[in-house]
């Protein structure tokens, strides 16, 4: 008797459509990503229990292609591959090793007002700049959840570029998300949109605010981490499917008698940090710039440069 070989998540012993509902609004839609979690992450992030997990975990990884060598020069050809996103500032995208990199999550995080959501802006333009000009030639996504994207700030950074404004506004597909639940399905949507148009970007702001709102106290702390993670998996997965840039925006605490005391640190802890390959901490500097500081990259030098934010946009400090 020849064995069928499972495909999709319906396919695991005892997954119906309910239980495939509740992986899919945790953001788990394919075996990979399911067989690539531990038992404790999905029971938090889905509610299902660990028990369960761990047979719909074994039966994924056998049939997902999870843990098949490429050869370094496979790797070398992937890497040549990846899209360098300017900053607008030739300092800052020097910092980066060239710029903001496609098949990566690039973290931007700092306290209020530091210029996260300014960034995000100026990358959601520079993403439409054709390749030679240091953009990837194509068109945004952003998951918006505290309602701060500004259309008259995309059109102010247009003009200084001698882009059409309206062009440009056209091609940012802006989701706004009430909840952590939406903001993860939005994921879905942007895989939706990105099947008709090239979209080269994908922006998340804020990453981890309605986390940190809904899930309140330490006993949320599992499972608030599982969801986020699950998140970041699918926004990492986009990125490398798309050869997009995945940027995200993440709040450090302000309030140093908080349960996450030391305000220097990002929201979301370790699991943001070991997700996105560049993380970025911005501050306020002095006369109003901006230091921006790289931070645990995996091969460029621990450093920092300073930026202005303008009328026009970001520029060198
Ligand atoms: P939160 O989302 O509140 O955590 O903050 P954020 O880090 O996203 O800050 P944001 O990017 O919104 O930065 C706001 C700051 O950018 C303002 O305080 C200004 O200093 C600067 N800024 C925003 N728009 C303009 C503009 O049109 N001209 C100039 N010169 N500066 C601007
Ligand atoms: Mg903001």
């Amino acid at each position: 008797m020849s064995e069928v070989k499972i495909q999709n998540i319906e396919d695991l012993t005892g997954v119906g459509p309910a239980i495939a509902e509740k992986f899919r609004e945790a953001g788990y839609s394919t075996l990979e990503e399911i067989g690539t979690q531990s038992p404790g992450q999905l029971s938090d992030a889905t509610g299902i229990g660990q028990e369960s997990c761990a047979k719909y975990i074994k039966e994924a990884g056998k049939n997902a292609k999870i843990g098949s060598f490429l050869t370094g020069t496979e790797l070398m050809e992937k890497r040549a591959t990846v899209g360098k996103l300017t900053t607008s500032s030739s300092t800052f995208d020097e910092l980066l090793g060239g710029g903001v990199e496609t098949q990566s999550i690039t973290e931007f995080y700092g306290q209020y007002g530091s210029g996260k959501t300014q960034f995000m802006l100026q990358l959601a333009v520079n993403a439409q700049l054709p390749v030679e000009q240091g953009g990837l030639g194509g068109e945004v996504a952003i998951i918006d959840t505290e309602n701060t994207f500004r259309p008259e700030r995309i059109i102010s950074m247009a003009k200084a570029l001698e882009l059409d404004p309206d062009e440009v506004l056209s091609k940012i597909h802006v989701g706004r998300a009430y909840n952590s639940h939406q903001q993860m399905l939005m994921v879905k949507k942007v895989k939706e949109i990105a099947k008709e148009k090239p979209i080269k970007m994908l922006a998340v702001d804020s990453l981890t605010g309605a986390f940190r709102a809904e899930y309140i106290g330490r006993g949320t702390l599992a499972e608030r981490q599982g969801k986020i993670n699950a998140h970041m998996s699918a926004l990492a997965r986009f990125g490398d499917l798309h050869n997009a840039a995945v940027v995200v925006t993440n709040q450090v605490s302000s309030n140093p008698a908080a349960f996450f005391g030391d305000p220097t640190k990002p929201i979301g802890g370790n699991i943001v940090g070991h997700t996105s390959k560049f993380r970025i901490y911005l501050r306020r500097g002095k006369a109003g710039r901006r230091v921006c500081r790289l931070v645990d990259s995996p091969h460029l030098p621990e450093n920092e440069a300073l930026v202005s934010i303008t009328e026009d946009g970001i520029r060198d400090g």
